[in-house]
């Protein structure tokens, strides 16, 4: 969600006359999008603020996202040279605040609540008239809803992004085509929970229509993220298995195997029922000829987690058998209900656990990818591999990133954002290694 805001304020400000530099000590404007789901990401922002603190250029700062939201008039007493804060609902407002700032060396502040932007509509409106500077021109983020109605123990999103607000179907279907005319191969629906989409507009989740039609437009591969397993329905599920854009890669966050830190966690599932959704997907894929993997989120350490609680986290993973999984130890959010539970383990048994699963992950990652050894699969190409120029690198259905050796006399910028069949030689744990067809 973050990237895609910041590819907006980026396509705002472009559009503007401003042009992206290399470095922040070339910009006259830096603007920071901003996350504060775990606390080592809010004292990043610190440290990168400061370090902007002496440079000759003196560009205006801006600090947007979730800990502009958060925290509002305090950032700019806190640090004094950020000139700009802008909460989650004012992404649209930006150019206003930077210039209202640069033209008398004011400090702008404006973060509206949730409510305010109901009423106003801004969030919708945001997203879908912003013009937008893609990272790549063949990939774009399209966001069917912003807000979670969750409230799970640990999180700050509720919080900081409001509650769920969906854009209407007809919206994102001509986003989706007009993306398609501009040559996006691929598009990823965003939404902190796009399982729920719809639920504010028509009083059920409608997801299932939602994969269908913008399935319909033509794409050529089509992501979303992330699913909220209370919500997976079987007709999304139905609807997952049988578009053929959609590509056969489920990230599913699990959080936890046992289930009384998944009711601590108030992520209203079980792990049993968990696992019922895995198969279910698995079976309808399956049908359909499509070999899906999942992936995940996991946090390790939360409150009261016993050797048992993440030991049922072990066996989870071991049953479902990852192609990935995001781990992360605990962070105490303050504000949030799991901020006031009993946090006893010693930190050095959070960091074993944490460790053991890491590992865990890899060798279920490698044993993943394994499958698709000597198998010929279809591969987006990005560019040169960052390791190696002479190596191309791309993203297979699954999103394995996919390297092949460039061909004698090409360049890189031959094969970007072309898709081509590769043959799977050499399967590690991060990546497949193949030769073009
Ligand atoms: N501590 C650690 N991880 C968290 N996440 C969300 N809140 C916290 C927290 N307080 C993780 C969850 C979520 C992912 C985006 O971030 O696993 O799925
Ligand atoms: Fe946070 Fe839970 Fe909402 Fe995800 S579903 S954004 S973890 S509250």
């Amino acid at each position: 969600m973050n990237k895609h805001d910041g590819e907006r304020v980026a396509g705002m400000l472009e559009a503007l006359g401003a042009h992206e530099v290399a470095d922040a000590d070339q910009a006259n404007i830096v603007v920071f999008m901003t996350c504060c789901v775990r606390e080592a990401a809010d004292v990043r922002l610190l440290g990168q603020v400061a370090s902007l603190k002496n440079l000759v250029s003196n560009p205006i700062i801006a600090v947007g996202g979730c800990i502009g939201q958060r925290d509002g008039e305090k950032l700019v007493q806190q640090i004094p040279h950020i000139d700009v804060v802008f909460g989650t609902h004012n992404i649209a407002h930006l150019p206003l605040l930077i210039a209202a700032s640069l033209e008398d060396g004011s400090k702008q502040v404006e973060v509206i609540d949730d409510a305010a932007s109901k009423e106003l509509s801004v969030d919708i409106e945001a997203a879908t008239d912003l013009p937008t500077q893609r990272e790549h021109a063949w990939h774009a983020w399209v966001p069917i809803m912003t807000g979670c109605n969750n409230f799970c123990t640990y999180c700050v999103v509720p919080y900081v992004r409001g509650r769920e607000k969906s854009r209407p179907i007809e919206d994102i279907v001509s986003e989706a085509e007009r993306l398609i005319g501009e040559g996006v191969l691929e598009i990823t629906l965003l939404g902190q929970n796009v399982n729920s989409y719809g639920r504010d507009l028509f009083g059920e989740p409608r997801f299932a229509e939602v994969l269908r039609a913008v399935g319909a437009t033509g794409v050529k591969r089509l992501r979303f993220t992330t699913s909220h397993p209370k919500d997976l329905s079987a007709d999304t599920i139905a609807a997952f298995a049988e578009t053929p854009s959609v590509m056969p890669q489920l990230h599913l966050p699990v959080q936890s195997g046992s289930n009384s830190i998944l009711e601590a966690m108030n992520r209203r599932y079980t792990a049993e029922q968990y696992l019922k959704l895995v198969r279910a997907v698995r079976k309808a894929c399956e049908e359909q000829g499509k070999d899906v993997v999942f992936s995940t989120d996991i946090i390790v350490g939360f409150p009261g987690e016993t050797e048992a609680d993440f030991e049922a986290t072990m066996d989870l993973v071991r049953e479902v058998g990852y192609s990935q999984a995001f781990t992360f130890i605990y962070s105490k959010r303050e504000g949030t209900p799991a901020a006031d539970m009993t946090d006893d383990t010693p930190h050095e048994v959070i960091q074993q656990r944490f460790d053991a699963l890491v590992e865990l992950v890899q060798e279920s990652a490698y044993q993943q990818n394994q499958r698709d050894l000597d198998t010929v699969i279809p591969v987006l190409f990005e560019g040169t591999s960052k390791r190696d120029p002479k190596m191309l690198s791309g993203k297979s259905p699954k999103n394995q990133t996919v390297h092949v050796p460039l061909p004698q006399g090409s360049a890189a910028k031959d094969y970007a954002g072309s898709i081509c069949e590769v043959h799977i030689n050499e399967a590690k744990t991060w990546y497949l290694r193949g030769s073009l067809v």
